[in-house]
């Protein structure tokens, strides 16, 4: 559907790069395969096209070019997470460590949901265009318990920068595709939060909007092992504010209305704080935002209070202007801090 969607849109201006874009295999929506496959090596396409895909076509790049090759940078961190987990875990590995025994197999579904993202995503971008390939990726996970806390994070994080990749689109089609993609997202953050953890899914009224996705994006660079992306990928995510990351270095539970501390430790990306000025903790939460005094010296601020407690997730971003309602605004972060209990 989507691609074809793709194709008429395209058709009118320019004829040129709606021709078949298919890398063959197994097709998103009309096979099982992206749900069932079970191999414990790569599935289609990580399979044959982990390098890049130069252009073939000349020509102007299809409306949301840009943006369906940051996602396809993004997919192949999160593919490749999972990936990882289907190659080193197996069933009992994760039933040792208290989980349910349909855990593992719930891994591998996701894992080809997500290679079924790759084939999407990878058709989405028109052949004026080059397809960004695989990197390779180190992830601070130690055992079974430790992988899906991590997966937990990633699912969260992957549903709330497609909230804000809907205000980058270009194209209606691309706007619902995304949605539809952040509710698969959503599906698997319910099943973990349900099975996994025994909490309660739900996450309020409103999951989290966060306008400026390529800042989420741009924390999956944490996981790139240095050198290992193919030289011919485009910059990602593009384009890139290169801003200081934030770590929580205080309470592991950031509740509204207490103190969060935070530190920067990218030593060689530092915020450029002048003096003088006023700074602001902004929290995104559901459709809203609030923001309190940000102290520089100490690297405090308090949690603005008026955030419903316990439900979905936290946003946190460092700016100079209060509800940061510009992109560049924004000073450092963004910090991700999820609030299920
Ligand atoms: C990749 O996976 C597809 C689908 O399972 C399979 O048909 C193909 O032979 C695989 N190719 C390679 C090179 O592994
Ligand atoms: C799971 O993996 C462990 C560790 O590699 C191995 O000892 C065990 O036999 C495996 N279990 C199954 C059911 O494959
Ligand atoms: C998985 O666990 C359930 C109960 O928790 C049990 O009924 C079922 O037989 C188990 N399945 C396998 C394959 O061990
Ligand atoms: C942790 O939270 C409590 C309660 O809000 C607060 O009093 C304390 O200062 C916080 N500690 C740190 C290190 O942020
Ligand atoms: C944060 O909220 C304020 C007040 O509603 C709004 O003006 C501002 O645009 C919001 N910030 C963003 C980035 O949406």
């Amino acid at each position: 559907m989507l691609i074809h969607a793709l194709c008429l849109a395209a058709a009118s201006a320019v004829l040129v790069t709606s021709a078949p874009l298919s890398v063959g295999g197994p097709q998103p929506g009309e096979t099982s395969y992206y749900s069932t496959y079970r191999g414990k090596v790569d599935a289609f396409p990580a399979n044959v096209t982990k390098s890049a895909r130069l252009p073939t076509l000349n020509g102007p790049p299809g409306d949301d070019d840009l943006l369906f090759q940051n996602l396809l940078s993004a997919e192949w961190a999160i593919y490749s997470f999972y990936q990882q987990g289907v190659a080193r875990f197996n069933t009992s590995a994760f039933e040792e460590a208290g989980f349910p025994n349909t855990t593992y197999d719930r891994i591998a579904e996701i894992r080809d949901n997500e290679a079924g993202h790759l084939a999407i995503f990878q058709e989405a971008i028109s052949s004026a265009s080059t397809r960004p390939g695989a990197c390779e990726y180190q992830y601070p996970y130690t055992d079974a318990t430790s992988y899906l806390e991590l997966g937990t994070l990633l699912e969260v994080s992957s549903m709330a920068f497609l909230t804000g990749l809907v205000l980058q689109a270009k194209l209606d089609v691309s706007k619902a595709a995304l949605v539809a993609i952040a509710e698969t997202e959503s599906r698997h953050n319910t099943w973990s939060l349900m099975d996994v953890w025994r909490a309660n899914p739900f996450a309020g009224p409103s999951d989290t909007i966060f306008p400026y996705a390529n800042e989420i994006l741009e924390t999956t660079n944490l996981f790139i092992i240095p050198g290992s992306c193919p030289p011919e990928n485009p910059p990602y995510p593009s384009p890139s504010q290169k801003l200081p990351f934030i770590s929580n270095v205080g309470n592991a539970t950031l509740e509204p209305g207490s103190q969060i501390n935070v530190a920067f430790p990218d030593k060689s990306n530092q915020p450029k704080f002048v003096d003088g000025k006023d700074y602001y903790l902004v929290a995104f939460h559901g459709v809203n935002n609030a923001s309190s005094p940000f102290d520089v010296k100490t690297g405090t601020a308090v949690i603005p209070a008026d955030i419903e407690p316990h439900k979905g997730i936290i946003i946190f971003v460092i700016a100079d202007c209060p509800g940061a309602p510009t992109l560049e605004s924004v000073v450092a972060g963004p910090l991700i801090a999820p609030q299920y209990t």
